[in-house]
């Protein structure tokens, strides 16, 4: 499965980077960064350096520092200042190319139409800065997996919205309007998939780079004397694009909103359906997930 990945790198973006980086199902032909949680530098360097883990020679590239509108947000509080909750990585063995965009659209238009898809993990800034700058490439994507949004569930940047979502309202409402298939993964499913201290035990003992690394992650993921994690929100999109029989989706139209509450999720008819993941066999998920990272 040919894949982008735009990410924020973040703690739960790290552990699905290293568990797509490790899956030979997937061909992750690049990596496209965005501020989100902690600012595009720190995205792009944590980006950089779980390619390092995995010593892939994936190309990394930086897209943008700040919402289509606004001021963006920040997550630091949840991801540390690092992004990484203090686990220290290697080195970054490349540098970042310059123009996120332009590599979308440059692989966009050198791969067959309909053949790659983008795990999106992070605001969808870039995403609708291709559309915007390069339609002509945007429409040739097969489809766009995301995780975010709210639908029951009380939000994560305030009650009414999630994160990826209000960072750049304006941004997911243009992607969520195109004509490029979008299945999206909120917080009422992700919410249902955690760890607890004995799977990452289990991580530990596979003695494979990502899944030791991931269970450092993980760790540095826990509130406290919690009994399980924070929710492991983005690896859900890998895990979604390999095996949707693990999740169940219903068709939704949905705009969101730029101006009351800025990333809520608001019904409206007259937008293109978008398939919206309401159920998850987390522990068949987590078995997958699990086994992907300690192979
Ligand atoms: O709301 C969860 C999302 O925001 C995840 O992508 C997580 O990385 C945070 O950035
Ligand atoms: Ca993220």
């Amino acid at each position: 499965m040919k894949v982008i990945i735009d990410t924020d790198p973040g703690l739960d973006d790290a552990v699905a980077i290293l568990y797509a980086l490790n899956e030979p199902r997937f061909d992750v032909q690049a990596i496209t960064t965005v501020a989100g949680n902690i600012g595009l530098d720190r995205t792009t360097d944590n980006a950089l350096r779980l390619a390092s883990v995995m010593a892939a020679s994936v190309p990394v590239a930086r897209g943008a520092a700040r919402p289509l509108a606004g001021a963006g947000l920040s997550e630091e509080a949840i991801h540390g200042a690092d992004g990484l909750g203090g686990v220290q990585l290697p080195d970054p063995l490349a540098e970042a190319a310059p123009d996120a965009v332009a590599l979308l659209a440059e692989r966009l238009m050198a791969e067959p139409e309909g053949s790659l898809t983008i795990l999106a993990l992070a605001p969808l800034t870039n995403l609708a800065q291709l559309r915007r700058q390069h339609p002509e490439a945007f429409l040739r994507l097969k489809g766009i997996i995301a995780m975010g949004g709210n639908i029951h569930e009380i939000g994560n940047a305030g009650p009414h919205a999630e994160f990826n979502l209000a960072a750049d309202p304006l941004a997911a409402d243009e992607v969520f309007a195109s004509d490029v298939p979008v299945t999206l993964i909120p917080l009422d499913v992700t919410r249902k998939f955690r760890a607890s201290p004995a799977d990452l035990v289990e991580l530990r003992d596979s003695g494979a780079p990502a899944a030791v690394t991931s269970a450092a992650l993980i760790e540095a993921y826990f509130t406290g004397s919690a009994r399980e994690s924070r929710p492991l929100h983005d690896p859900c999109v890998m895990l979604l694009a390999l095996d949707p029989a693990l999740f169940g989706c219903d068709a939704m139209h949905l705009r969101v909103d730029t101006v009351e509450h800025p990333g809520r999720l608001i019904p409206d008819e007259t937008r293109p359906a978008i398939q919206v993941a309401m159920r998850i066999e987390a522990e068949a998920v987590k078995a997958m997930l699990w086994k992907g990272l300690s192979r």
